[in-house]
C-alpha cells in the first residue's frame, strides 16, 4: 500500500511540497486548507500533471480532515508567512492558534503519524504541536535545518565554483537570526571550508545564511521563500517514508543533548520510519557551544512568551 502524506496549508510552501512529493511518487498526498476551493483546485491541477510526469500517486484537496485519516506524515505549513519588515517572531501569536487547531484536528485522524512542523516561528510552533498532540519527541520534527544548510551549501558552491554534490553544510540552532552555521563541520569533498576560504569570506557566508529567509522576503515583497523550503520538507519526508536512517538537521526536543533540555532546537538527527531515531552529538568548541546556547535562549524566550499568551 502506498504511503500517505497530509499537508495542512495549501499555500506556497504546502502546494510546492505536494508538487515535489507527487513528482517523486513518494506518497498519496492530501492538501488541507481553510480557503474553499484552493486545496481542491491545486490538488486537481497537480493530479492532472501526473500522467505527463508518469507518477501514479493521488492528490486530494479538502477543507476538512476526514480525508486525511491514517496519514503516515502530517506536514503543518498553515499560517501566515513573513511580510517585509516582519520578523519570524512577530508571527508567534497568530500562528500558535493556527498550528494548535491544525495539530488537534490532524492527529485525531492520524494518531500514529509523524508531524513535520514548518510554520514560523518554527521552534516555538514545534512546542505548540507537542502540547496539542501529546506525541513523543520521536514523532515531532521541525523543518528548518535542511533549508538553512541548503542555503549555506548553495553559497559555498557559488563561492568556490564547485558542484553542490561536493558540499556539505552544517547549521545548528533555532530557525532565527541567531542560528549557528558551523564552518568547521562544513566541507567540500571532505575538506573543511576553513581550509578553503579566508575568514572574511566565511563570515559573509555565515551571515548570508542566517539572514537567508529575510533576503528572499525582501526580494519577493509579498511573501517568503517556498521552493527551497518545500524541497527541504520533501527530503525529511523521503527519509521517513523510505526508512533511510538518514542524518538531517531537524528541530527536535532535546533531552540533555548539547547541554539543553525541554526545548526544540536544530541538531543533526537520524530519521527513519519511526521519525527521530537518534541525535548526533557534534563536538563543539567553546565559541560554537556559546553560540548554540544563545540561539537556544532566543527560542526559550519565544516559548515562554507563548506560555504567557496561551495562559499556560
Ligand atoms: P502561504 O500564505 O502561501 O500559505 C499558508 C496557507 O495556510 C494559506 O493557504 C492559508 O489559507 C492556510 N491557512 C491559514 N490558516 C489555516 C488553518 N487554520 N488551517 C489550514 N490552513 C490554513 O504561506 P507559505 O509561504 O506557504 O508559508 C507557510 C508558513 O511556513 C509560514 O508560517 C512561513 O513563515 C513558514 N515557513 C517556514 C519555513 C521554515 O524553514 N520552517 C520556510 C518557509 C516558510
Ligand atoms: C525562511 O527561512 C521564511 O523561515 C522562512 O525562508
Amino acid at each position: 500500500m502506498r504511503k500517505k502524506v497530509t499537508i495542512v496549508g495549501a499555500g506556497n510552501v504546502g502546494a510546492t511540497t505536494a508538487h515535489w512529493l507527487a513528482a517523486k511518487e513518494l506518497a498519496d498526498v492530501v492538501l488541507v486548507d481553510v480557503v474553499e476551493g484552493v486545496p481542491q483546485g491545486k490538488a486537481l491541477d497537480l493530479q492532472e500533471a501526473l500522467p505527463v510526469e508518469g507518477s501514479d500517486v493521488t492528490v486530494t484537496g479538502s477543507n476538512d480532515y476526514d480525508v486525511t485519516k491514517d496519514s503516515d506524515i502530517v506536514v503543518i505549513t498553515a499560517g501566515l508567512p513573513r511580510k517585509p519588515g516582519m520578523s519570524r517572531d512577530d508571527l508567534l501569536k497568530v500562528n500558535a492558534q493556527i498550528v494548535g487547531s491544525a495539530t488537534e484536528a490532524a492527529v485525531k485522524q492520524s494518531p500514529n503519524c509523524i508531524l513535520i512542523v514548518v510554520t514560523n516561528p518554527l521552534d516555538a510552533m514545534c512546542e505548540v504541536a507537542r502540547q496539542k498532540s501529546g506525541f513523543p519527541r520521536e514523532r515531532i520534527l521541525g523543518m528548518a535545518g535542511v533549508l538553512d544548510s541548503a542555503r549555506m551549501a548553495a553559497f559555498i558552491a557559488m563561492e568556490l565554483k564547485v558542484s553542490v554534490d561536493n558540499v556539505y553544510a552544517a547549521v545548528l540552532g533555532g530557525h532565527g537570526d541567531q542560528m549557528v552555521p558551523v564552518p568547521r563541520y562544513s566541507t567540500v569533498a571532505g575538506v573543511p571550508i576553513t581550509e578553503l576560504m579566508d575568514a572574511a569570506t566565511i563570515a559573509k557566508i555565515v551571515d548570508r545564511t542566517a539572514k537567508g529567509g529575510g533576503e528572499i522576503v525582501a526580494l519577493l515583497k509579498t511573501g517568503s521563500a517556498y521552493y527551497a523550503p518545500a524541497r527541504a520538507i520533501t527530503e525529511m519526508a523521503d527519509a521517513i517514508l523510505r526508512d533511510k536512517h538518514k542524518i538531517l538537521p531537524c528541530a527536535v526536543r532535546l533531552n540533555g543533548e548539547y547541554g539543553l533540555r525541554d526545548l526544540f532546537i536544530g541538531v543533526p538527527c537520524k530519521l527513519g520510519a519511526g521519525g527521530l531515531e537518534a541525535i548526533v552529538q557534534l563536538k563543539l568548541t567553546a565559541d560554537e557551544s556559546a553560540a548554540l546556547t544563545r540561539s537556544a535562549a532566543a527560542v526559550k524566550e519565544l516559548v515562554e512568551a507563548l506560555g504567557a499568551i496561551s495562559g499556560a
